[in-house]
């Protein structure tokens, strides 16, 4: 018989080819973007490419859309439910790597560490010094959670082995958090204003969107560090730039950018007070391991037309 016909994007890790091999035939993601086939039963998301109502016209065969990742905003959701198509996703198993990540940018900006690993490795470090680059404390100081979803709440509960304050800011109030972690509830301003870390853990959404620009940035205090492992489109780049080159805030922590990755020769990558990855909040061997399993579950559920086990909520 022959296998489902499932259009990817690439290339894919070895463990999702391993996973498919034999349950499905692969096509590249160039035949979703070309002329119409009814002959594709499923689409792979594996990076970030946009699946729209369009694309879901040009398919009409799909019956499934996966994604490896928790985050969906590539995939237009009300377009693919207008079709009666279901997506799955990846929940739950990847908040303690993405929380992790959010913790290593934290201390890595507030304590300079690649400021300091370039300068201990370089020509220039020749004594000790106690007087070059003082950092921020981050235990015992404020942390504002912007997002206290499954990855903000596991980051607040690492705040708390630091001794930290947590506040934080949602859509609705987490009466269950603020028990758990002694967080207090702030409007957005005054979370902006009272913390020490600002930590971006919410999902893009339309509502989020540029929920950080120029306004909250001065809204800061100029020794506070924010930290970004959320979406990139959620700060506004150029309002950020601006704001460690002129010294509005102490640093930021980015593991995400708008766009991604940024142009070469960006003027933020220029930046000093700026720790940036590319991208790795998930990427650990155990979390992208279980994200390669649960999102092939999920193909091959809808492939053969059974309920998605982890369809996005
Ligand atoms: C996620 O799971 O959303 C990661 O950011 C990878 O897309």
């Amino acid at each position: 018989m022959a296998l489902p016909k499932v259009v990817a994007d690439g290339p894919l890790a070895p463990l999702v080819e391993q996973l498919l091999a034999g349950q499905v035939e692969l096509l590249p993601w160039s035949v979703a973007e070309a002329g119409t086939t009814a002959t594709i039963d499923g689409l792979y998301t594996y990076g970030h490419p946009l699946v729209d109502g369009a694309m879901l016209d040009r398919l009409p065969g799909v019956r499934v859309v996966s994604n490896y990742g928790v985050g969906v905003d590539h995939i237009r959701l009300a377009d693919a439910a207008a079709r009666r198509i279901p997506v799955g996703n990846t929940p739950g198993i990847l908040d303690g790597a993405t929380a992790d990540m959010a913790f290593t940018l934290l201390l890595a900006a507030a304590r300079r560490l690649i400021e300091g690993d370039r300068y201990a490795r370089g020509p220039a470090f020749l004594r000790y010094d106690p007087g070059y680059m003082l950092g921020v404390e981050a235990h015992s100081q404020t942390i504002g959670i912007i997002g206290m979803g499954r990855i903000g709440r596991q980051i607040a509960q690492r705040a708390r082995g630091f001794d930290m304050r947590v506040v934080y800011h949602n859509r609705r109030r987490d009466e269950a958090s603020e028990q758990r972690f002694d967080a207090q509830y702030f409007p957005l301003d005054d979370l902006l204003a009272a913390s020490d870390f600002v930590v971006l853990s919410v999902p893009l959404t339309d509502h989020t969107r540029g929920l950080i620009g120029a306004r909250e940035l001065r809204r800061m205090k100029p020794t506070a560090t924010l930290v970004n492992v959320a979406r990139g489109p959620v700060v506004d780049t150029a309002a950020l730039t601006t704001a460690l080159q002129e010294r509005w805030i102490f640093a930021a922590g980015l593991d995400v950018t708008d766009p991604e990755p940024l142009p070469r020769g960006h003027p933020l990558l220029a930046c000093d007070n700026l720790t940036i990855a590319p991208h790795l909040g998930s990427a650990t061997e155990q979390t992208r391991r279980k994200m390669a399993e649960m999102s092939v579950t999920n193909l091959l559920a809808g492939l053969a037309n059974q309920p998605l086990p982890f369809p996005v909520r």
